[in-house]
């Protein structure tokens, strides 16, 4: 029999997870396994989902869904939305007190139950939790992603294209670094639209603005919603799940372990990768304009501040 890919989501009865979900069974990506401390949750967002079917023409009419670690076993990807989001008025930092802890006791289970899965992190704070991740399985790094920089870079597309008043389609612009507001870099020296430099679009100062709105994009949204957002993570982590059980080979920014890529060495922040069934398989490095590398140094400095925080939850 021909197996469909395994991918497990754990936080699943939490917003990021079910859109996960959501936007897998569309793109029909393979079983769906609904993991969530509470099985209530997990059983109702996976009936939700199925009562999609009929119209979505879904072929999988049911789900697993359980508060049972084991249904993930022999997963090929583990999807893990588990944690706290951010309320407004929060950092996305604050989180790792609480966030640490949830991740590194489903590692643990990530690591006895599918050992061979790729696992793609998108609990908060985003490149803190990759470490931990990576840390707790002890898997080879291109088989802990974060995502993050598909989210970001989405939000940058969408406020370049705003601002330009051209299709989001034709904007190719990526977000490297850490996923925080603080320290995220919005990368303008290779942006285009329809392969023409954004510089011919926009102003200086537009492209200055497009910038803090990415930057902040996440924080807005919590504002608005009174939570931290679903929809546009939920589309980019299942892109990634995509990229990875359909062995695309997508080159897109996602949070990885730097082995001296862009001179950093032990740091987790995004970076271009070649996304395939074999996880984060190369990655891509290229000159950063001066302004660009100088806030790349900060957010790796960002994050080794947080990973050291992290480093006191994995004793
Ligand atoms: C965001 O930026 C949830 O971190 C996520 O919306």
């Amino acid at each position: 029999m021909i197996k469909r890919p395994k991918i497990a989501i754990v936080g699943a009865g939490g917003n990021v997870g079910a859109a996960v979900a959501q936007w897998a069974a569309q793109k029909e990506l393979g079983e769906l396994v609904l993991i969530d401390i509470k099985a209530g949750p997990a059983e109702g967002r996976a009936l939700d989902l199925t009562q999609c079917g009929p119209w979505e023409g879904f072929n999988n009419t049911s789900f697993v869904a359980t508060d049972k670690s084991e249904a993930m076993q022999d997963a090929d990807v583990v999807v893990m939305t588990a944690g706290v989001p951010r309320k407004p008025g929060q950092s996305r930092e604050e989180l790792i007190n609480i966030n640490a802890g949830i991740v590194k006791g489903i590692c643990g289970d990530v690591k006895k139950y599918a050992p061979n899965c790729v696992l793609i992190v998108v609990s908060n704070p985003l490149d803190a939790m990759v470490f931990v991740a990576k840390q707790v399985t002890g898997f080879p790094r291109e088989r802990v992603v974060g995502s993050a920089g598909v989210l970001d870079s989405a939000r940058f597309r969408t406020y370049l294209a705003l601002a330009a008043g051209v299709s989001v389609e034709d904007v190719q612009a990526i977000v490297l670094g850490a996923h925080t507001d603080k320290d995220m870099v919005p990368i303008l020296s290779t942006a285009t639209i329809g392969n023409v430099p954004v510089s011919k679009f926009l102003s200086p100062e537009k492209l200055n603005e497009v910038v803090e709105n990415t930057k902040k994009g996440g924080a807005t949204l919590t504002g608005l919603i009174g939570t931290s957002a679903w929809l546009a993570p939920g589309s980019g982590t299942a892109l990634m799940v995509e990229a990875i059980v359909r062995n695309q080979g997508r080159v897109l920014p996602c949070s990885v372990e730097l082995n001296g890529e862009f001179g950093v060495k032990g740091a987790f922040v995004g970076v271009p990768v070649k996304l395939s069934a074999k996880g984060a398989e190369r990655i891509y490095e290229f000159e950063l304009s001066p302004s660009e590398k100088e806030a790349f140094g900060k957010s790796v400095a960002a994050n080794t501040e947080l990973m050291n925080i992290a480093r006191g939850f994995l004793g």
